[in-house]
């Protein structure tokens, strides 16, 4: 075994484990004996993880004396809808799930989101365990607590802070990511570097092509750096009152991109890379941010494959599904601009300065 790595989210009596380990997918059900829960565990999951992982975590569950209910919806962000959460619903009262069963989110950021979502509402909270598979989940949207579904007009508009009662992290996983998921979960992986640590920015900058070989020393290292990033946001503001906002760097755009696109032509960190490329440019627009800050980014962004250009949109589109980001507040829109590398400032955006940078992004297309 590579490396074996432990983070703790500390968040009072809600605080709890990342364990890292390749190879600890077997271990879930003494993970789950460990953690005091007993009786039924409901394995959420979708229909690419389950023909791959679903056998081995049921084995493990049951042999650790769980009664084992899977659960398998379709794949996709298409799946990421109040729809889902009501089969889950269904299914958790047809075997009689009571308030000490638990379920397991097992696959990428959308079960994650669905079956938190499922948790926090079903007997109005049951505990859950995030056991993710994509890079974006294993770097981001396992660890926190943000549960909940997509509406056709805004991305994540229905949803609960349900924190889990741990998360599992078996980077062995990854080896059966297709190539364009695993790409997109590098644009969260970058984001961590441009919110928080110019050091991490710079390594991945180095590992740039070790990472797209998905090399597992430099895999283990970026997984457990952006646990410890996003854990220490967290524990600082579990809510999203102020300080975790941060973590929304290029999602103000990417998610309003990702809503125009019907959730269907970009993927999730596809949408974040552009959205955090044309952040920055729009935060030097502002005099934020210097030019070498973008091209630093930009750089970055298509050394890991990853788009950085806007798609054909009209600015009246775009303005129109930034105004259901969560971060609007008393009608303005917030969003996070690099300082720097490794740096970043909160502050709104006026509609006319916004209008000004996107009618003038036509003669800086080229770079
Ligand atoms: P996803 O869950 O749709 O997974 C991507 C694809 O990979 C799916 O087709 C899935 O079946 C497949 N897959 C998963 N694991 C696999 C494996 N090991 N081998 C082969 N195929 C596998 O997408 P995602 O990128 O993991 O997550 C994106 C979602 O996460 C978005 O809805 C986004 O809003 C959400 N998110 C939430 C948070 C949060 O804090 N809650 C943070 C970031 C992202
Ligand atoms: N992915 C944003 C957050 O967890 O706050």
């Amino acid at each position: 075994m590579l490396g074996k790595y432990e983070v703790r989210v500390s968040l009072a009596e809600r605080s709890y484990d990342i364990l890292i380990a390749r190879g600890s997918l077997q271990e879930i059900g003494s993970v789950l004996g460990r953690l005091g829960l007993s009786n039924t565990v409901g394995i959420v999951t979708d229909r690419h993880v389950a023909e791959r992982y679903l056998t081995r975590i049921v084995r493990s569950v049951k042999a650790a004396g769980f009664r084992a209910v899977p659960i398998i919806l379709p794949a996709g962000e298409r799946s990421k809808t109040l729809r889902s959460v009501s089969k889950i619903l269904d299914e958790l009262i047809a075997a009689k799930f009571e308030r000490r069963s638990a379920l397991i989110a097992l696959g990428g950021g959308v079960i994650g989101d669905l079956t938190g979502f499922a948790a926090a509402i079903y007997l109005r909270g049951i505990p859950f365990v995030q056991v993710p598979t994509t890079l974006v989940a294993q770097v981001d949207s396992s660890v926190g607590g943000k549960t909940g579904v997509d509406h056709p007009l805004g991305k994540n508009l229905i949803g609960a802070f349900h924190q889990p009662l741990a998360v599992l992290i078996d980077p062995d996983t990854l080896t059966t990511l297709p190539k364009r998921e695993w790409v997109a979960g590098l644009a969260e992986v970058i984001k961590y570097g441009m919110i928080a640590d110019e050091a991490f920015f710079a390594y991945l900058e180095k590992h740039t092509e070790a990472l797209l070989r998905r090399e597992s020393g430099p895999v283990a290292q970026v997984i457990k750096r952006s646990c410890e990033i996003k854990a220490k946001v967290v524990a600082e503001d579990e809510r999203e009152s102020d300080r975790r906002r941060i973590l929304n760097y290029g999602h103000t755009i990417g998610h309003a991109l990702e809503a125009l696109g019907g959730y269907r032509s970009l993927l999730h960190g596809e949408a974040v890379a552009i959205g955090m490329v044309q952040e920055a440019d729009l935060a030097r627009h502002l005099g934020i941010c210097s030019q070498e800050v973008v091209d630093r980014l930009r750089g970055l962004v298509r050394a890991a494959g990853l788009p950085d250009a806007m798609p054909k949109v009209s600015f009246n589109a775009l303005w129109q599904a930034l105004q259901h980001d969560k971060k609007v507040a008393h009608g303005e829109v917030y969003g996070v601009w690099p300082e720097q590398v490794g740096r970043v400032r909160i502050a709104p955006l006026a509609r006319d300065a916004c209008r000004r940078w996107f009618v003038g992004r036509g003669a800086r297309s080229g770079r």
